[in-house]
């Protein structure tokens, strides 16, 4: 059995409701139970339901909570946007960086980098988000594209951090790379930033794939999106998380 925790973060992006929030946190920690000192689960709803999941959670619930983003300033004129304490304050431990759908909204190497810094330095882990596009896996030029993303990230304090490695063209699209390509990956990501980074693999996890992609000696968890939408699903994923026997 393995001797870290697999991590598990759920991705809502911008689905769901109050209730399914409510449902959700409470339904999945309750399943975690058992399984909550080999796995970690982090949920990610809308961060306007932060408070709802919170809410719906017993004390001492071993279900995490998280946020998809957080501004680099730690206060200000920032119309619409949270401040990384203001997501502590909401219950947050962690915080997705850099997903790839904000990144093709313009958001840069800089800003991720800057938005590491204040989160660690407001008590959230971030979830760091990496991974080439279609055009750039099939000219091979995956670790290349990792290069000029995690470059930044190097001076980041180790272990306060996770990486996500998602290949866009994986995300939503039913597609994943394989297994051999997966775990290269994750050592080239290892090899730039430590070998004891913690790297999660994202992009079309389900329950029937996750148990083969947990089980990959390079791989510590995943970044899941559209399958974490469902309990029935999402329960599943922990049992196969659980099982992962290395
Ligand atoms: P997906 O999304 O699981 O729906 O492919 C993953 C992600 O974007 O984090």
């Amino acid at each position: 059995m393995t001797q870290t925790p697999t991590w598990l973060i759920a991705n809502w992006k911008m689905n769901g409701d109050a209730p399914r929030v409510r449902s959700w946190a409470f339904a999945v920690n309750a399943a975690l139970g058992a399984h909550s000192a080999h796995v970690k689960v982090v949920f990610c709803p809308p961060a306007v339901y932060i408070t709802d999941a919170m809410a719906a959670l017993p004390p001492n619930a071993q279900l995490a909570l998280g946020a998809q983003n957080c501004h680099a300033a730690s206060k200000g004129a920032h119309t619409g946007e949270l401040s990384a304490s203001m997501l502590l304050d909401a219950g947050c431990d962690y915080v997705i960086l850099g997903h790839s759908e904000r990144r093709a909204a313009g958001e840069t190497d800089d800003q991720v980098h800057a938005k590491a810094l204040t989160a660690m330095a407001a008590g959230l882990m971030p979830v760091i988000c990496v991974g080439e596009s279609l055009a750039e896996y099939e000219q091979k030029r995956t670790n290349a594209v990792l290069n000029a993303q995690l470059s930044l990230l190097e001076d980041l304090p180790r272990g306060g951090y996770l990486i996500a490695y998602e290949p866009i063209w994986a995300i939503g699209s039913g597609r994943t790379p394989s297994m051999t390509e997966i775990n290269a990956a994750h050592s080239h990501i290892k090899s730039v930033l430590g070998s004891e980074t913690a790297v999660l693999y994202g992009g079309s996890v389900n329950a029937a794939n996750a148990g083969e992609i947990l089980a990959q000696s390079q791989v510590a968890g995943a970044l899941i999106g559209g399958a974490s939408l469902e309990i029935e699903s999402m329960c599943a994923m922990i049992t196969s998380a659980s099982t992962r026997g290395k």
